[in-house]
This record gives structure tokens, C-alpha cells and sequence, in this order.
């Protein structure tokens, strides 16, 4: 069947998580990001919805390359992920086929995040045990200084951007908004498109859309 305008969700995505944000309160582009691990059990953590594609379909988040869901994604590039604002009565659902973003992508958007952000990226082996005595501020110092900065001051070069830190594209092939109802007769839209996956690229064919029984 072929797209019809009302077909496409992503217009209405971009609205939900901007009228979230102006709603106000902390981290109102938090996501719970589902991933599947070797032996096919489910691990679910919060992270920040960072950046979208209206063109394409695709939202982007930002990572430790080596970090639990990093490594479940090598291997299971496929992950599910929910945000919620209660205030709004508003559900919205994500699934799909995640890519690591280009390299100049995360270069550009590791530039605009603040120092101690940048230089704990560095620091932190993220999802690794932390050892007894290991002190996470000494090697932030060490790293500071290996940098030409402080603790607190940024060196003036600034702070490159870790090979091991960086984007991941979520290219949605199901979407569902749901909207909270009264006697929970919720609203619910499912939007769903099939990606073809080529070695070097995605292309994705047209949303069609149904409701759903709540
Ligand atoms: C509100 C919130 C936002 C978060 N955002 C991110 C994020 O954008 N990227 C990230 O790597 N971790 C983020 N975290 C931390 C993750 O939930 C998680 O602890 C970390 O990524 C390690 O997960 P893993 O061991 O499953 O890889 C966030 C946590 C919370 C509570």
C-alpha cells in the first residue's frame, strides 16, 4: 500500500519530544533502551535521546563503545526503547536496526558537551568493575594533565573525541504513539516500515499505520 502523509510519524515524534521538553523537569528526552545479550535475555538502562531524523527515521543516542549495550549491540544490532511523560499522558515506543553514527557526527557533537563530560568519557571504562582503590578522580587528574588541563580547567586545545565513545543511530522500522485514555481506552497508533539492510547503507521502504486495541 502506498504512504499516505498521515502515514509518517516522525513529524509527530519531533512534536511530542519538543512539547515534553517545554513542559519542563529533568531529562524529559530520557529513554529506556532495551537490548538483547548473548543468551537472548533482555537488558534495559536509561539513556538520552539525543538527536533525530525526520528524514530518515532515526533517532541517535551516545555511548561507551565497550559499555554492556555497546557490546550486546555488536552482536544483536536490533534494541527496543520507551519514553514516558506522565505529565502529558504520552507513550512512545521505538524499535529497530541500530548503527554506530558516522565519526565526524560524534566528533561534532562530543565538541559541545562540557569538560568534565568530555574528560570522564575518557576515564570511565564504563560497565567494567570498579577494582578496590580504584580512584576514578586521580586518573580524571592524570588524564587532565596528559591533555594539558586541570581537574577543572579545559586544556586550550580542547578534548578529543574517545575512539571508544560515540553515536548510535536507532533506525525505526515500528513506532507507536500511544496516548493515555480515560477508563484506559488509551489511543494507540502503530506505525511500521521495512528496512533493507545493505552493507553500507539503509534503506527504508513506507510507514503504513494501524491502531491498536489499549
Ligand atoms: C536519565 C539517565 C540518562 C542516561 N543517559 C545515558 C546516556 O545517554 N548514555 C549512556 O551511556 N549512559 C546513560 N545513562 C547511564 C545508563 O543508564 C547506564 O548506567 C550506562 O550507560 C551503563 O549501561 P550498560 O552497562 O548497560 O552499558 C543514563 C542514566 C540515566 C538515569
Amino acid at each position: 500500500m502506498p504512504a499516505v502523509r498521515g502515514d509518517e510519524p516522525f513529524a509527530l515524534v519531533r512534536r511530542w519530544l519538543d512539547e515534553a521538553a517545554s513542559a519542563g523537569g529533568r531529562n524529559t528526552n530520557a529513554m529506556a533502551l532495551a537490548t538483547v545479550g548473548e543468551d537472548g535475555r533482555p537488558a534495559v538502562r536509561m539513556v538520552l535521546l539525543k538527536e533525530i531524523s525526520e528524514t530518515h527515521g532515526y533517532v541517535v543516542f551516545y555511548t561507551n563503545y565497550r559499555s554492556r549495550k555497546a557490546r550486546e549491540l555488536e552482536r544483536h544490532p536490533w534494541a527496543a526503547a520507551a519514553l514516558y511523560w506522565p505529565g502529558l499522558g504520552r507513550q512512545l515506543r521505538l524499535e529497530g536496526r541500530v548503527v554506530r553514527s558516522p565519526e565526524d557526527e560524534s566528533d561534532a557533537y562530543f565538541a559541545t558537551r562540557p569538560y568534565l563530560s568530555q574528560l570522564n568519557a575518557w576515564v570511565s571504562a564504563q560497565s567494567e568493575p570498579l577494582a578496590d582503590g580504584d580512584d576514578l578522580e586521580r586518573r580524571a587528574a592524570t588524564k587532565a594533565a596528559e591533555l594539558g588541563g586541570t581537574a577543572t580547567e579545559a586544556p586550550t586545545a580542547g578534548v578529543p573525541r574517545p575512539p571508544f565513545w560515540g553515536g548510535y543511530r536507532l533506525w525505526c522500522d515500528r513506532v507507536e504513539l500511544w496516548i493515555e485514555g480515560a477508563g484506559r481506552f488509551h489511543e494507540r497508533t502503530e506505525y511500521t516500515r521495512d528496512l533493507d539492510l545493505a552493507a553500507d547503507r539503509i534503506d527504508a521502504g513506507p510507514w503504513r499505520s494501524r491502531r491498536l486495541q489499549p
